[in-house]
């Protein structure tokens, strides 16, 4: 696992999408595995800007998005859905067929779920996964658990990522309860996985994560035998990693 330290989220972001940038050289059709949540925001951003600099081209590349909520609409502002293409989609040109989101109004539909995964694959698999990390310790949404699980698959939310999320709604109780979420083996089946990590909340999920043992209970310990992981984390995130006793 490669880790890397930036000085600040800026630095982070600018360097989360430059690995982007470059991975999205490596095929004709490249495959990103992309992430909600306030980490990544900096960092499409970024793309944004060098797209709109003619650096980056978006029209062969194919999205799949972790996770999305139980229960919104895509029209929903709240929703996963809404996130991506007002942050990121709207500004680039990628195609609208080539943007794939978990089936969140599904419900317990296992065949949205098993066709989600098997899209995938018949993409040809993820060449670059972008992850967050749960202050919990989660990744996507797979929550602390006794095991993992690995497809696509309905999840209840961790009370902690409630609590988390909840900053992003009117009212704590707006904040659904259940998602649908890539497994642990649809992440780990990606090529590259780039993870960005930020801010003081993040750090004692970062050194479990990178020093740890492997367990469920802290999913994010996964990652530790992926081949290919490059993390990238602010020097908030990283001070513990890094400290004396560390
Ligand atoms: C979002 C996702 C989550 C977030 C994580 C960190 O699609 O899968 O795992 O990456 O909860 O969220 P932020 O970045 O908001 O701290």
């Amino acid at each position: 696992m490669e880790v890397i330290v930036a000085s600040n989220y800026d630095k982070m972001s600018e360097i989360g999408a430059t690995i982007m940038a470059a991975s999205l050289q490596t095929r004709a059709r490249p495959v990103l595995g992309l992430a909600t949540g306030s980490t990544p925001i900096g960092t499409y951003q970024a793309l944004r800007r060098m797209y709109k600099k003619g650096l980056v081209d978006f029209s062969q590349t194919r999205t799949f998005n972790l996770d999305e909520y139980v229960g919104l609409s895509p029209e929903d502002p709240q929703s996963y859905y809404a996130f991506m293409y007002d942050q990121f989609f709207t500004h680039i040109n990628i195609s609208p067929s080539n943007i794939h989101l978990p089936p969140g109004q599904m419900e317990e539909d296992d065949q949205a779920c098993l066709a989600y995964e098997n899209m995938i694959d018949q993409a040809g698999g993820i060449d670059l996964q972008l992850l967050g990390l749960g202050g919990n310790g989660h990744i996507a949404f797979n929550e602390p658990a006794d095991h993992f699980t690995a497809k696509t698959h309905l999840v209840t939310l961790d009370e902690r990522t409630i609590a988390d999320n909840a900053r992003f709604f009117d009212d704590p109780s707006q904040v659904p309860r259940q998602a649908i979420t890539m497994g642990i083996g649809s992440i780990m089946k990606a090529r590259h996985i780039l993870m960005l990590v930020s801010g003081q909340n993040k750090q004692e999920a970062l050194y479990q994560m990178i020093k740890g043992p492997i367990r469920p209970q802290l999913p994010a310990s996964i990652l530790q035998v992926h081949p290919r992981v490059t993390v990238v984390t602010d020097q908030e995130a990283a001070s513990q990693l890094f400290s004396a006793d560390g």
